[in-house]
């Protein structure tokens, strides 16, 4: 996720644990073959064989409208060690938007085939090729449509957002319009949009009808959601608290105090959504001068707060 899922969290989530892999935020791609240092900048795990501290697998993804342009750009993250190469067809930004990139190529599914088409034949064979989409952009109605032309040129599996573009972010998420897409089309179907419990991520597969689903907002504030969905975990405030800590000294040797409070406070903006500690610690970091005042803050909130 864009400005969310960075190296930072994605380390910090992935060390928890429960994912099968995660997927970087988008890579931008609009006319140029960016250079290496770009694709490190976005996935530094490239870096250390495209995994987390943890070993969890790092896919790339990219996002743009020009099929040879993303072919290219496609194999140069396969070359710098990518192991699987995710599109981005679900972005709802104006500003990606207005450049023919994301939600809004879910109008022309000819496109979409040619994009996902053109990176399938520059890639490697081994290394999958898989796409991400909403429902559609405006309306539904191509969503059928996209999923075949995605699964047409030859993606491994596609992840359906249940919403369109307009939908935007507001629940519900449509599960039940992923089943019609995971029916039409005989590649795997993952299934993602407002999960944020593991009761919620069991409505939503059975709903859905897909066994495997993608956490996007729901993994950040509640860091211990797939391991409570695959395993049932019962981690509290206290195990919280201990990954908050071990996130501030990963950060600390390239943030300055700005930047790991900034870090912190988004965070914590949406860990305060199930945790009442992370609220109080909001409140509290906003005042906070310098990142050992920070650490010490989070040290000493309990589970009596909550
Ligand atoms: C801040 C933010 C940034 C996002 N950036 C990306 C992105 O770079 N690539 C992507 O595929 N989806 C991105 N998404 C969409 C999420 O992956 C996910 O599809 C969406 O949030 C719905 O799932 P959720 O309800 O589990 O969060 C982003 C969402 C948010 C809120």
């Amino acid at each position: 996720m864009e400005g969310l899922a960075d190296f930072y969290v994605r380390q910090a989530l992935t060390d928890i644990g429960g994912f099968d892999w995660c997927v970087t935020e988008f890579v931008r791609v609009s006319g140029t073959l960016l250079p290496p240092k770009t694709f490190y900048r976005w996935c530094p795990e490239l870096r250390t064989g495209a995994r987390t501290r943890a070993g969890t697998s790092v896919h790339v993804q990219l996002l743009g409208s020009d099929p040879q342009c993303m072919a290219e750009n496609a194999a140069r993250a396969a070359e710098l060690g990518a192991p699987a190469i995710d599109l981005n067809f679900g972005c709802p930004a104006k500003t990606v938007n207005r450049h023919r990139g994301g939600a809004v190529l879910l109008d022309e599914p000819e496109v979409v085939h040619q994009v996902v088409a053109a990176v399938r034949n520059a890639v490697p064979k081994h290394l999958p090729v898989s796409a991400k989409m909403r429902l559609g952009n405006c309306h539904g109605d191509f969503a059928v449509e996209n999923a075949r032309a995605i699964e047409a040129a030859g993606a491994s599996w596609l992840t359906v957002h249940g919403r369109t573009k307009v939908q935007g972010y507001k629940p519900p998420a449509y599960w039940d319009q992923i089943a019609l897409l995971r029916h039409a089309i005989a590649i795997p179907v993952i299934a993602n949009g407002e999960i944020w419990t593991a009761d919620d991520a069991h409505r939503c597969a059975q709903e859905s009808q897909c066994d495997m689903l993608m956490l996007g907002r729901g993994a950040v504030s509640d860091p211990f959601l797939a391991q409570r969905i695959q395993q049932g975990s019962t981690a509290d405030w206290a195990d919280v608290r201990a990954s908050l800590l071990k996130f501030i000294e990963d950060c600390l040797p390239t943030s300055t105090d700005l930047q790991l409070a900034g870090r912190l406070k988004q965070w914590m903006n949406y860990l305060r959504r199930d945790w009442p500690q992370a609220q109080t610690l909001y409140d509290v970091i906003k005042r906070c001068k310098s990142s050992a005042d920070i650490a010490m803050h989070i040290e000493s909130s309990t589970d009596i707060a909550a």
